[in-house]
């Protein structure tokens, strides 16, 4: 047993999806979230940039002494995978288990990811999807730069027309295409799921990358025996705007009050 926190990360709210599967399957854990919201969004960022960001939030996490980190980010996963691996703290990305659940997707016939544009070009979701799938299964990358910076701000209901504007156009050249599953290669992408749906048809398929990290962590933690067993209310580091995280975080969370930290605007 080990009751040193779990540190969790993102540019923003996204990895609150990360967060929340974790705290729906580790229940007995203690967490700390931290929103680098101050430097959001990561997605048009370089590679250069976005690696040493990673480092950089992992830095600040393992201060408070974590036992174990989520770079609930598609972004940071991606483009930052060698620094996440060499980490002298457990470390995990939802990128390869993310592909690894896709890979698992029965069928032949197509799959999507929806991801931040920095995680589209950078093809470490499609062009390892694709070398998972082999040759005979399509493999579509869309990349939604305007959705997290949406969803940031706030706007996530599906009646919102702003939501469904933003959705329809950057998923515009995909819909009508019958996929066997779409992966939501950005961990902002599941507040926002109802308009992709209404979009794309109820029945799709949507897998989420958050969930895919939160659940490979837990698995590393269990068959470790790094487990905790003592609860305390989860701290929020945000190093952007504390009170619209507040508001944000609280109802999806779900977990009691949440009172955000402020945290340091790191230079790159
Ligand atoms: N939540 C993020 C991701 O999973 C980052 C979004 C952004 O900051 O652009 O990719």
């Amino acid at each position: 047993m080990d009751t040193r926190p779990i540190g969790v990360y993102d540019s923003g709210v996204g990895g609150l999806t990360g967060l929340r599967a974790l705290m729906r399957m580790l229940p007995d854990e203690n967490y700390l979230y931290f929103s680098d919201s101050g430097r959001m969004p990561y997605g048009p960022r370089p590679l250069g940039d976005l690696r040493r960001i990673a480092v950089q939030d992992m830095d600040y996490l393992a201060s408070f002494g974590v036992k174990a980190i989520l770079a609930a980010c598609g972004t940071i996963s991606s483009a930052a995978k060698e620094e996440i691996g060499a980490y002298p703290i457990p470390a995990f990305g939802v990128l390869t288990p993310a592909l690894d659940a896709m890979a698992a997707v029965p069928g032949d016939g197509p799959l999507a990811v929806l991801a931040t544009a920095a995680s589209i070009r950078s093809g470490e979701f499609t062009e390892a999807l694709r070398k998972k799938c082999g040759m005979c299964r399509e493999i579509v990358g869309v990349s939604c730069p305007e959705f997290a910076p949406l969803i940031e701000s706030g706007r996530i209901r599906r009646s919102d027309p702003a939501v469904q504007e933003c959705v329809q156009r950057a998923l515009k050249p995909v819909r009508g295409i019958k996929f066997d599953a779409i992966l939501l290669g950005c961990t902002h992408y599941g507040f926002i799921e109802d308009a992709i749906r209404d979009c794309l048809g109820e029945d799709v398929k949507l897998m989420s990358a958050a969930d895919c990290g939160a659940r490979a962590l837990r698995d590393y933690l269990a068959a470790h025996e790094l487990t905790g067993g003592e609860r305390h209310a989860p701290r929020y580091f945000v190093s952007g705007d504390t009170s619209a995280f507040e508001a944000f975080a609280e109802p999806y969370l779900q977990a009691g009050p949440v009172h955000a930290e402020q945290a340091p605007i790191m230079e790159i």
